[in-house]
């Protein structure tokens, strides 16, 4: 910080603004369209997964607020704003969801207002904080959300950005100890099975990039962050397979390197 206000680095890419950048958004630097440019070089189905994953939060956070009934939502690693963010979503539905975001890049904090326009039956918060730090994140959360109720974890794109995968579980774990049974973990992350040569040579130069490098996950090891939680059909999945809508002339969308899921805490 120097004058109170986020600094913000665009000497080096970062996650949230290159991701802007390919799901269309305007939030971004020259670094960061050309480390996106790059990769979609390689790779130019990035631009369908980043995609896929916004239509996986929309599914799940439809799913959730409607049959699931649930009214809180902790969203780690939210993202610039964007269409059909969390609360949107969710209050479609249910319009006394509560919803606490959480980022720790300083281009999402300066766009946040974006995110704090909740119904006034519901909430909408924003924190500043790092997915490395759970009690913080737990301790700021709890300004809005109560944690003897059900909430539903949302981390979407954020744990590949955790090079240990053992420390990334533990932290998940001691996200969901602090909530009760009946929350849920939606989870999804980079994979590399469906295009594995073309995904691994642009996420190398990706990652050489100044950018906080990204580690792309088997659907496994994505698998075992839902480890002692109730996976709910059809499991761990690409992403546009997980409860698709209707698709013109039926069948099932194809897949593409995005894997989530959904658990329940029993
Ligand atoms: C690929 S984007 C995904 C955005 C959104 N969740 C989505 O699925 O569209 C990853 C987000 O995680 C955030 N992020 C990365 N590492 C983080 C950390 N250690 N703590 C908090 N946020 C982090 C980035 O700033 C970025 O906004």
């Amino acid at each position: 910080m120097t004058d109170g206000s986020p600094q913000i680095d665009t000497s080096v890419p970062h996650s949230a603004r290159v991701w802007n950048y390919w799901l269309g958004g305007k939030d971004n630097y020259p670094v960061d369209r050309a480390a996106g440019d790059q990769f979609r070089e390689i790779f130019p189905e990035i631009v369908d997964a980043a995609r896929a994953s916004r239509g996986f939060l929309t599914r799940v956070v439809r799913f959730l607020a409607g049959e699931a009934g649930i009214r809180q939502f902790l969203d780690v690693g939210t993202g610039l704003p964007t269409v059909d963010n969390t609360h949107e979503v969710a209050q479609r539905v249910a319009p006394d969801s509560r919803i606490v975001y959480v980022d720790n890049d300083p281009l999402v904090l300066t766009h946040a207002r974006a995110l704090l326009t909740s119904t006034p039956q519901g909430a909408t918060d924003y924190v500043d904080a790092d997915l490395r730090e759970p009690d913080q994140i737990l301790a700021a959360a709890a300004r809005t959300l109560d944690f003897g109720q059900p909430v539903a974890l949302m981390l979407l794109g954020i744990v590949g950005h955790m090079g240990d995968y053992d420390q990334a579980r533990s932290i998940v774990r001691r996200l969901l100890d602090a909530v009760p049974s009946g929350s849920y973990l939606a989870l999804n992350d980079g994979t590399n099975v469906v295009n594995r040569a073309v995904v691994e040579q642009a996420q190398e130069l990706y990652n050489q990039s100044g950018a906080i490098p990204y580690h792309p996950r088997s659907p496994e090891q994505i698998a075992g962050f839902f480890e002692g939680l109730e996976l709910l059909e059809p499991g761990v999945v690409s992403c546009p397979r997980w409860r698709p809508d209707p698709q013109p002339g039926g069948g099932l969308p194809p897949e593409v390197d995005m894997f989530g899921g959904l658990g329940r805490k029993p």
